[in-house]
């Protein structure tokens, strides 16, 4: 151990398939630890500014559990009760949270903002969600797909739906790792061109594929995990309306669907979820369902990587 301490955490993409196991064995050895009442303190005393332009439930609850069970503790800052909220630029804001506490996670609209941060700071900045990228929900979904198989390579992954930020990270994630990729969406809503050449460039030295499709049956063929996020993300439900026209329902994760994939396929969903928008409720509720677990591994993924990063 190690080249993570101080570094920042906005994208997948900025570390090496070496560093993102090291990320994952250390989430395992806590998750561990934690079932058999271990104490692990690896923080004493560290501060973590939460910062959030945007709602959240698990991101929010995780983070704070993560700090209190690593022995340090957690500031939850509203948006707009910063200073921020009333213009002072971004970069002052992450120099004088430099001078007060350890790390700083934060959930933004445009990413730039985090990029911004992250330029200014002088402590990790951690990417709780952005519009383009949610590298803390790739994380987690590698750490329960390994533990689902105990292994990744050669196992196949299928997102259907939006194109969105969190289908952004897992492409990343899976395809650094050697993951099977297949995306299914729709015209108009398909991943960022960016982030498709990141993963064709991963998948080339970690020898995974990744297929960018319109139609969900050809993409979920043989596939070991189903994988849908909502079709409206915070701050696009203007568009609600003409999206919900769009993915449905040919982009409803059904127990149809689950004809074509592996035998063994389990589904998985970032949540919050829609039942009845992209998932069915027989699915999300059903027995393939791992989305709870998937929850839970928020809190060992996030302890994994402040550990390491502050
Ligand atoms: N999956 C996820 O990030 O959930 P929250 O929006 O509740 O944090
Ligand atoms: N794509 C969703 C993920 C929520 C965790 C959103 O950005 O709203």
């Amino acid at each position: 151990m190690t080249g993570l301490r101080g570094r920042h955490f906005l994208t997948l993409q900025d570390f090496s398939a070496d560093e993102l196991w090291e990320m994952l064995r250390l989430s395992r050895d806590l998750k561990d630890k934690l079932r058999r009442g271990v104490p692990h303190e690896l923080l004493p005393g560290k501060i973590l500014a939460l910062m959030f332009q945007k709602p959240s439930t698990r991101t929010r609850v995780s983070f704070e559990v993560a700090m209190r069970h690593l022995g340090g503790s957690s500031l939850y800052l509203e948006w707009g009760q910063l200073q921020l909220g009333r213009g002072e630029p971004v970069s002052d804001t992450a120099k004088v949270l430099s001078r007060y506490v350890d790390g700083v996670a934060a959930r933004v609209y445009g990413h730039e903002i985090l990029e911004e941060m992250a330029r200014h700071a002088t402590i990790p900045v951690i990417n709780a969600l952005s519009d383009f990228l949610h590298p803390c929900q790739g994380l987690a979904d590698l750490f329960t797909v390994w533990e689902r198989w105990g292994r990744l390579e050669g196992l196949k992954v299928a997102y259907v739906g939006d194109g969105n930020n969190v289908c952004h990270s897992l492409m990343i994630g899976c395809s650094k790792l050697g993951v099977d990729i297949s995306v299914a969406s729709p015209e108009g809503y398909k991943p960022d061109k960016r982030v498709v050449d990141w993963a064709r460039e991963n998948a080339k030295e970690s020898g995974s594929k990744v297929e960018i499709l319109t139609d969900p049956v050809e993409a979920v063929k043989d596939a070991n995990v189903i994988y849908t996020d909502v079709f409206v993300s915070m701050g696009m439900e203007r568009e609600r309306e003409e999206r919900l026209r769009v993915f449905l329902p040919k982009y409803q994760v059904t127990l149809d669907l689950f004809r074509y994939a592996a035998e063994d396929a389990v589904f998985m969903h970032c949540l919050p979820a829609h039942r009845g928008e992209e998932v069915a409720p027989e699915v999300i509720d059903g027995e393939r369902s791992i989305v709870f677990d998937q929850a839970e591994n928020r809190l060992h993924t996030e302890k994994a990587l402040l550990a390491l990063l502050l």
